[in-house]
């Protein structure tokens, strides 16, 4: 499943039942059997009267990957839902995450052009360190939380 080409269920492969997806992101949140490039890492899904609006991720290690171009923390909002604070409220929660886990300081990053999330990061106490170029040829800001 995928919002505007950015993967919404990490990790979920259209074969998979959903109990089967549901052990798979257990196994790696409790970090249990990784393989070696994967980093223990959460999934939150964000509900409003149990409707699901998005999600947002944390890794709460960085792999080489990671620590260039995914950063520790990774969110969608799907497009009904925008414009509401939903990612805003979601960073937090998932920066309150992330540190109780261990991860501080925690790297953020979004697409140069991505106006909404830098936006979000900033609003998050996200202190801008650059740009980078990513393996793809894109250019992302680096934050740190
Ligand atoms: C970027 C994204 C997460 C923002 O989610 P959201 O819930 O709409 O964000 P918020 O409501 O918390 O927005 C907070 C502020 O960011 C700014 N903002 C958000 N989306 C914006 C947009 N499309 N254009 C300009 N500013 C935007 C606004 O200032 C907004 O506050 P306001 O509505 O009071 O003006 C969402 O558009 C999305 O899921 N996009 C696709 C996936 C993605 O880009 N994920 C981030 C990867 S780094």
């Amino acid at each position: 499943m995928a919002a505007e080409g950015f993967p919404f269920l990490l990790s979920y492969d259209p074969h998979m039942t959903w109990s089967a997806w549901l052990a798979e992101i257990g196994r790696q949140r409790l970090g249990t059997d990784l393989p070696v490039d994967q980093v223990r890492s959460a999934i939150l899904a964000a509900d409003v009267d149990g409707e699901l609006v998005g999600r947002v991720s944390v890794r709460f290690t960085l792999n080489d990957w990671l620590a260039r171009e995914g950063g520790h923390i990774g969110y969608a909002v799907l497009p009904a839902h925008r414009r509401r604070g939903h990612a805003t409220a979601m960073l937090h929660r998932a920066v309150a995450l992330a540190r109780d886990g261990g991860a501080t300081p925690l790297l953020v990053v979004c697409d140069d052009d991505n106006v909404g999330s830098a936006t979000v990061i900033e609003r998050c106490g996200g202190v801008l360190e650059g740009r980078a170029m990513t393996d793809r040829g894109t250019t992302i800001r680096r934050y740190w939380i």
